[in-house]
């Protein structure tokens, strides 16, 4: 924190999602947005004036590296938040992270155990734990109102058909992919209200496909997606999740029951949330509107602030999820969705996932409170061993398929390539361009199909020096089309990447990958990349990597 207790704040997807937390931002005196970060590197000018940063960065880790940041607000797509969350907590560097936490029951862990290891505060965003009826009905639920609440139901309406194809990651994170994949919205304030219960276990079901995408193909998630959640109470809780049915949006639909009471929110415009309280309402049919009680049950807290709050927009939830994030670096009082409560409302969507593809088989959710004594994870670093620096990999390619290097005209492929494969976010000639600045001459490889001349595979060798790698050179942004799966086109592309490193002179060759790429990771083993054991993790990891690929040595 700066001498004049200023907390300077990070935004990394600045130019989304990221730029809705100006408002918040600028209604606390303490907070000052220092830097913004986007990948859209055309987008950072603007990004920047509106949120009145003095800093803008095309890469994270630069922005961590360089910039003087007590935060960071991460506000990218999903399957980011995990590395960059990690990124930022082993500096020492706050977060709030946007929804999901995380993508993968694995990266999970590996988050858990960086807040473990960190100083630095995390807390996701669940910003509709925050909107007036549901902190209402949180405070409802505390007072013991609706008695011992044991069923709910939270659904997430919003179809997003044309919105994934404007932002293509959702046409992985959240439509490709069976089962609950954003549940967080609906699952969020029901934990608040079932306060110290979570889901112990869950059993997911889908509708079936009846929509397909552009290309026509089908969406792999189902239209609507129902996970039933067994309680740790006894109690259970219905999600539904639906992104593709053809309809008007519903995301905040919500019902509760509790032994003396319940809630269920408006289902249309113009409709009441109401309420239904044996100790109030007597007969059955007799509802009362929830904005009713606001007099006697909205908190304290949010009467003072309101005013203040009302400016930042989502009817003031953005304001009270920052100051929430603000009060915790402080020390006020913990993070209400600190990293616990965060993988409580976004694992049963992991598992979910898992029961959808086991016919809806009932699946534990782990409770993340036991995974104490992890650490956290680094990425898989892989070398060029320096004793075969005399002998680089032999590059082979299939009857036509052709290698040359990338040049004008191959744009659109290129990102087509990339956005098929989703590596790295959205691509434009920007980002190429910024790419092309550490590749080494002809050093950028791209495969074409000649019945098609299509682009089908693709490697960068660039100089990229690294604390791990000093001077070294680093083989990068290696992707092969799926629909040419079989064909060696990783093993070729990254061979090429390799050669003409070593041709360079570089005795450090080296390139950064994950356990669960785990067909990447094979096709970089059979090129002849060892694994380096840089940390006492490492073997251990190797080994389960290597025996769930079956690999027994070149
Ligand atoms: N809480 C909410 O109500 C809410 C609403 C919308 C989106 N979201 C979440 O916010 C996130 C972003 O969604 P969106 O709709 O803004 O998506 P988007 O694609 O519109 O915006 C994401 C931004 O991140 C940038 N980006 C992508 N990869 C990057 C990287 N590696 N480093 C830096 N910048 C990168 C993109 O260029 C883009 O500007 C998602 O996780 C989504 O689930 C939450």
């Amino acid at each position: 924190m700066s001498a004049l207790g200023t907390l300077n704040i990070g935004i990394v997807g600045a130019c989304g999602r990221g730029k809705s937390f100006k408002s918040a931002c600028d209604a606390l005196d303490m907070v000052r947005v220092h830097a913004v970060c986007d990948t859209y590197v055309e987008g950072l000018d603007e990004a920047a004036a509106r949120l009145g940063a003095a800093e803008k960065y095309a890469d994270f880790e630069t922005m961590l590296e360089k910039s003087e940041l007590d935060a960071v607000i991460i506000g990218t797509p999903m399957q980011f938040h995990v590395p960059q969350a990690i990124a930022a907590l082993q500096r020492n560097v706050h977060v709030l992270s946007e929804v999901p936490a995380g993508v993968s029951i694995d990266e999970c862990r590996q988050l858990v155990a960086a807040c473990q290891v960190s100083k630095a505060v995390y807390m996701m965003a669940e910003n509709y734990t925050y909107t007036r009826p549901n902190v209402l009905v949180r405070e409802m639920a505390r007072r013991g109102l609706f008695g011992q609440p044991y069923y709910a139901e939270g659904e997430y309406i919003h179809e997003l058909k044309e919105l994934n194809e404007k932002t293509v990651w959702r046409r992985k994170w959240q439509t490709g992919i069976d089962g609950l994949t954003y549940p967080t919205h609906s699952l969020g304030p029901i934990l608040q209200w079932m306060h110290g219960d979570r889901v112990v276990s869950v059993s997911c079901a889908g509708s079936g496909h009846h929509h397909r995408d552009p290309r026509g193909h089908e969406y792999e998630n189902e239209d609507s997606v129902v996970a039933l959640c067994r309680m740790r109470s006894g109690g259970l809780v219905k999600i539904r999740v639906d992104m593709l049915s053809d309809r008007p949006h519903a995301m905040t639909n919500y019902q509760l029951q509790g032994t003396d009471g319940c809630y269920e929110s408006a289902r249309a415009k113009g409709e009441a949330n109401r309420v239904w309280l044996k100790s109030r309402n007597g007969g059955k049919d007799a509802w009362t509107d929830l904005k009713e009680l606001e007099g006697e049950f909205l908190p304290e807290f949010w009467r003072t602030h309101f005013e203040r709050a009302s400016k930042a927009g989502h009817g003031g939830g953005d304001y009270f999820e920052v100051l929430d994030f603000v009060d915790a670096i402080l020390g006020t009082r913990p993070a209400p969705v600190g990293i616990h409560e965060a993988m409580d409302m976004t694992l049963p969507g992991l598992i979910s996932q898992q029961s959808i593809l086991a016919e809806s088989r009932w699946m534990d959710v782990p409770d993340s409170r036991t995974w104490i004594g992890e650490r956290a994870l680094g990425q898989l670093n892989m070398v060029w061993p320096e004793d075969r620096l005399d002998r680089p990999p032999a590059v082979r390619l299939p009857a036509g398929y052709a290698m040359r290097q990338y040049q004008p005209g191959d744009e659109a492929g290129y990102v087509d390539l990339m956005h098929k494969v989703q590596l790295g976010g959205p691509w434009d000639h920007a980002k190429i361009e910024q790419w092309q600045s550490h590749i080494l001459p002809g050093g950028f490889f791209v495969v074409v199909h000649q019945p098609t001349g299509k682009l089908v595979a693709t490697s960068m060798a660039t100089h990229r020096p690294r604390p791990l790698h000093p001077g070294g050179g680093e083989v990068g942004w290696i992707a092969a089309d799926p629909d040419h799966k079989g064909k060696g086109l990783g093993v070729a592309v990254t061979a090429a990447a390799v050669s003409r490193l070593i041709a360079a002179g570089y005795r450090r060759i080296y390139l950064l990958t994950d356990d669960f790429r785990m067909p990447a990771v094979k096709a970089y083993l059979n090129v002849g990349l060892v694994p380096l054991m840089y940390s006492d993790d490492m073997p251990g990891r190797w080994q389960t990597l290597c025996k769930e690929l079956g690999w027994t040595g070149a």
